[in-house]
């Protein structure tokens, strides 16, 4: 039984609304293929998978699963399928956008159901509390970002209508200065970016979720926070020299919690660091009654 916690003014504590577990850059490669020649990234999801199998385990899985793109490294239908089986069951929606390394119509066909369609797809999920729209900013054959006219026009309009609670706006390509020079050529474009910040400014945008930089990482996109999470498979090294790009193997996640007034991001790592502590709740007991929030 998990009892209230408690806080220093009497408060009640804050209990997010919705978490959502954001992944990224899982790179899937074609059975027998190693990740930069190196890293079975099925591997790497799977040990990020573990801990939040583990977490659901414990009560504090994720309610919804986004995964912000880059879900395979060349596009081969079974690692999609492989994406899809490694994420079943660990929380009650899994939402997909496509990445530069994904092949669009490939992800339409596996991931959308949508065989046939070519052109870019807006999807919108109207949840209770949180609306959630997800853009493709892929160019096909090309590494590097653009919001097309009538993608951002559906946006735009879909957006022209409040939810409750708000939306987040997922793409793949971080709409942020990148941090490495590969990533500064495989940016979003930058009027695209600026079409974009002016497209959210002033809607219910609470916040854009991003991948592709490989590299946790958070800004603002005019008055929007964005939040980037890492890939489950390498990590970009923003002080690598300059010109040079240099990446380490590394897996990890966002943790977003979405609460009515607030949204937290939290980066977990998993990295098999060593457990330092453990307290059960009479552990944490004992600690809060040694600290009286009034000391004599
Ligand atoms: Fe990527
Ligand atoms: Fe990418």
């Amino acid at each position: 039984m998990t009892t209230a916690a408690r806080t220093p003014d009497g408060e009640p504590a804050e209990v997010p609304d919705l978490v959502i577990a954001h992944l990224s850059d899982t790179h899937l490669t074609s059975t027998g293929v190693r990740y930069n020649g190196l890293i079975d990234p099925q591997l790497a999801l799977l040990d990020v998978a573990a801990a939040l199998r583990a977490a659901k385990a414990d009560g504090r899985g994720p309610d919804i699963i986004v995964v912000s793109g880059d879900l395979t490294d060349s596009g081969d239908p079974a690692a999609y399928r492989r994406l899809q089986a490694a994420l079943d069951g660990i929380a009650p929606q899994v939402i997909y956008a496509t990445g530069n390394h994904d092949v669009r119509a490939v992800f339409h066909a596996e991931m959308l159901g949508a065989a046939g369609r070519t052109d870019p797809m807006l999807q919108v999920f109207r949840l209770p509390g949180l609306r959630i729209v997800v853009l493709d900013s892929t160019v096909v054959g090309a590494g590097h970002g653009v919001l097309t006219p009538h993608h951002l026009a559906e946006l735009t309009a879909e957006l022209g209508t409040p939810h409750p609670g708000g939306s987040i706006v997922v793409l793949h390509h971080a709409p942020l200065a990148p941090v490495s020079p590969l990533l500064t050529y495989f940016a979003l474009d930058r009027a695209s970016r600026r079409a974009l910040a002016a497209a959210l400014d002033g809607t219910d945008t609470r916040m854009v979720l991003a991948g592709h930089h490989h590299l946790a990482g958070f800004g603002l996109l005019g008055r929007i926070p964005v939040a980037v999470a890492p890939s489950t498979a390498i990590r970009t090294d923003p002080l690598a020299p300059p010109g040079h790009e240099r990446t380490f193997r590394s897996a990890g996640f966002n943790l977003v919690n979405v609460y009515r007034e607030d949204i937290t991001v939290s980066v977990v790592p998993v990295d098999g660091a060593q457990e330092v502590f453990h307290l059960d709740q009479d552990g944490c007991a004992a600690v809060i009654d040694a600290h009286p929030v009034d000391p004599i």
